[in-house]
């Protein structure tokens, strides 16, 4: 029986790959972020999983304003990195799992949920940047993935609400998943940040904390406003706290233990985080 680890849950602001090119990770400025991550390393070292489930938004790269899905998980056998405009440099490759891939396609659209199938597919910086955190010696990623995409960018967007159903029904997924794999959960991206318009520069500590403090024992919390009063809360880029509601409904009912927690703000315009939640 596959089980499931636990999860991480992390901002993943394109400046944090420039900052690991460059070795700046004990500069004053970096510091306070990438020391949330001895935690979440020594986790994943200690459970050696060998899926990761990534629940991230495409920043422009694989999909743009002219095709957006709503949910979109991918069933490819590779994943590669590119830059959407960063200058960033290229990040190592993926390898996927696609029979995982499919059978989590097969049980979500079961269940209703009409996803978008990726059987090619590239990711950016919101999926790279984590797991070069998270392994930050790897030469080549030490587990497969499958990744999930949620439109946090063009109106309309998916509610917190579905978003939290979505990844119950991914849960469902995974338990009825025969193989023996260990599964990490991921979700990418906030916290509170706003690039754009008037409130660019825009972050909100108490929000952000709110939202810290429900996810583990009460995600619910957080889906009870729309997504347009998310970004009020939390700017237009905040709710990208999608991806990490997703996750969190991934990790399934039982009670999650919330064993790390950095947070750190500003990384550019954006207030950092890092949570770990356990389950196994
Ligand atoms: C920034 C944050 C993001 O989430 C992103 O996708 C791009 C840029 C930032 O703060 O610079
Ligand atoms: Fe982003």
């Amino acid at each position: 029986m596959a089980r499931i680890i636990g999860g991480y849950f992390t901002s993943h602001v394109p400046a944090i790959g420039g900052a690991i090119v460059r070795g700046d990770q004990e500069e004053p400025y970096w510091k306070p972020f990438f020391d949330g991550f001895p935690p979440v390393r020594e986790w994943l070292e200690a459970e050696r999983p060998d899926v990761a489930v990534c629940f991230y938004n495409d920043h422009g790269l694989n999909f743009f304003l002219d095709k957006m899905p709503t949910f979109a998980v991918g069933a490819a056998h590779e994943y590669r990195n590119e830059d959407e405009g960063w200058g960033l440099p290229l990040f190592k490759s993926f390898a996927g799992h696609p029979d995982l891939s499919w059978h989590i396609i097969e049980q979500l659209v079961g269940d209703e949920f009409d996803v978008t199938t990726c059987q090619s597919m590239l990711v950016d910086h919101a999926l790279s940047i984590p797991f070069e955190l998270a392994y930050p010696d790897a030469q080549e990623w030490p587990l497969k993935l499958v990744p999930i995409a949620i439109n946090t960018v063009q109106y309309p967007l998916p509610s917190a609400k579905r978003c939290l159903a979505l990844g119950q029904a991914v849960h469902r997924a995974l338990a009825s998943w025969q193989g023996a794999e260990k599964i990490v959960v991921i979700g990418t991206g906030g916290l509170s940040h706003q690039l754009d318009g008037e409130r660019a520069g825009f972050v909100n500590p108490d929000y952000d904390r709110f939202c810290m403090d429900s996810l583990a024992a009460n995600p619910e919390a957080i889906c009870v406003d729309s997504t347009k009063e998310i970004v009020r809360k939390s700017g237009s880029q905040g709710v990208e706290i999608l991806n990490w509601i997703a996750a969190r409904g991934a990790l399934g009912a039982a009670p999650a233990r919330e064993t790390h927690r950095n947070y750190h703000i500003p990384i550019s315009n954006t207030a950092a985080a890092t949570m770990l939640l356990e389950t196994a």
